[in-house]
């Protein structure tokens, strides 16, 4: 790897960082934004700007150790059903707000597993969405299924009801990788539920996969990833794993010592990549891969691929409305997030008329413009600064900053023209980090304080 070895890369530029999945990251969210000015927010959205739709549904069948998502079991039927009919509550509060028969061009079902929700509460809200809103023609509606755990009418269902992708969680193929994970899932499953849904008409496949799980090894993943490539899903993503047991406690079940370290978990993602790009796949941004037809392709190759809290997307609404318990919002004014735990948030429902919206951050002007650099960062793996409004003097101290990265041959810098390179793509974190005021004011809150630590490791 250039002049700096790998093990010298990984001690300076190995910390904890954000995902960029907005700027201002999560870690930034604080009570002073509630419920009037998510409401607020949301009625001053432009009547002709096109939306998107977040329903999260916190609900899994069964618990996952490595898990970093706010999830629980729910097992009544009723209890399901009873969510879904809170988030059609929900939708109805925000559509008071921004009128109805606004356009929209992704509805997407998160969470947890939202299979979970029963098929009437699917259909209700799926209903409730066509009736309240223009879905485009052309609009992409998404779901996250669990494959050990589809119904066995969901297929046909979301065929039914319009869907075009589904999101499947494999992670791992190796026994005892899954077993440390608590997630046993064969092939077979997985197998079965792409063609179901496939047979059904939903001809979008993604497939989420992870390095640096206990046990895994450069040869475990390759395996894995060969097996998986045979299923032709049109889109891969391939995540590190997020150990973040201060946060999520069911991560505490797995030994640290079976992680791989930092120089693994690069060396397993290189496997990772070698293998993809053998089979015919792209890589897209940071952590994702499509067939080379893809819109996400494409969007990368013309430039307006973008990032919001769902990852990599072609969606190019500025509004993302989320629905359910802990959903977050990301609207002009600023991001907004729901109360997290399920209880308090069916009682903030209950309780009152407003939307059950916990904590936010309001964005600057100078949010949006770095926003805007980051974004460009993690899609582009490049940013023209000159193209930014603000002009190149705002950035001087980050021009200077990108020093080390060029030397170690993870970034040019021509002109006002960032770029990563091949090699520097795993670090691309580290170069947004820089154009990311508000970290510096939280690591200096949590200096000193390991329990404040917020982010994952950036390698
Ligand atoms: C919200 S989960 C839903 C998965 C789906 N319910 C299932 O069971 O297949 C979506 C994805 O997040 C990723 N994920 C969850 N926890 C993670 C962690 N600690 N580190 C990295 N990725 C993680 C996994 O790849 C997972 O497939």
């Amino acid at each position: 790897m250039g002049a700096a070895s790998v093990s010298d890369l990984i001690t300076r530029y190995g910390g904890n960082l954000p995902r960029y999945t907005s700027y201002p990251t999560a870690a930034s969210f604080t009570e002073a934004v509630g419920p009037a000015q998510a409401e607020g927010w949301l009625r001053a959205l432009p009547a002709e700007q096109p939306l998107s739709l977040y329903f999260h549904v916190p609900f899994c069948d069964e618990l996952c150790r490595f898990c970093g998502c706010n999830t629980s079991v729910m097992r009544r039927d009723d209890g399901r059903q009873a969510y879904g009919d809170l988030l059609r509550e929900e939708l109805r509060r925000v559509v008071a707000l921004i009128g109805s028969q606004r356009r929209v061009r992704h509805v997407q079902f998160g969470g947890g597993t939202p299979s979970t929700l029963p098929e009437s509460a699917l259909r209700q809200i799926m209903r409730s969405v066509r009736a309240m809103f223009h879905v485009e023609p052309n609009a992409e509606c998404s779901m996250e299924l669990d494959p050990r755990h589809v119904p066995q009418n969901y297929p046909a269902l979301l065929g039914e009801l319009g869907f075009t992708r589904i999101s499947l969680g494999v992670q791992d193929l190796n026994e005892k990788v899954q077993e440390a994970c608590g997630r046993h899932q064969s092939f077979e499953q997985t197998e079965a539920c792409v063609s179901s849904v496939r047979a059904a008409g939903v001809s979008g496949i993604n497939i989420d996969l992870i390095y640096g799980l206990p046990y895994q090894t450069e040869e475990s993943v390759a395996e894995t990833v060969r097996q998986i490539a045979s299923l032709r899903p049109d889109r891969l993503a391939v995540f590190g794993y997020a150990h973040v047991p201060w946060k999520q406690k069911r991560q505490r079940l797995i030994p640290e010592a079976s992680l791989p370290g930092p120089m693994e978990r690069l060396a397993q993602r290189a496997c990772m990549d070698v293998v993809l790009q053998k089979h015919g796949y792209v890589p897209v941004g940071l952590d994702h891969y499509a067939l080379p037809d893809d819109a996400l392709v494409k969007a990368t190759s013309e430039g307006t691929l973008r990032r919001n809290f769902q990852g990599y997307t072609t969606d190019s609404a500025d509004a993302l409305i989320g629905m359910g318990a802990s959903a977050i919002s990301m609207l002009p004014g600023g991001y907004t997030q729901n109360i997290t735990a399920v209880a308090p948030y069916v009682r903030a429902l209950a309780d009152s008329d407003h939307l059950p919206v916990a904590r936010g951050v309001a964005r600057t002007a100078d949010d949006h413009l770095r926003g805007k650099v980051i974004e460009r960062l993690m899609c582009d793996m490049g940013v023209d600064l000159a193209q930014m409004e603000a002009g190149l003097d705002v950035f001087t101290p980050e021009l200077a900053e990108l020093a080390p990265f060029v030397q170690d041959g993870l970034v040019t810098v021509t002109g006002a023209k960032v770029q990563m390179t091949e090699k520097g793509r795993p670090f691309v974190r580290n170069v947004a980090a820089l154009f990311d005021t508000h970290r510096k004011t939280l690591a200096q809150a949590s200096v000193g304080r390991p329990d404040q630590q917020r982010f994952s490791r950036a390698i």
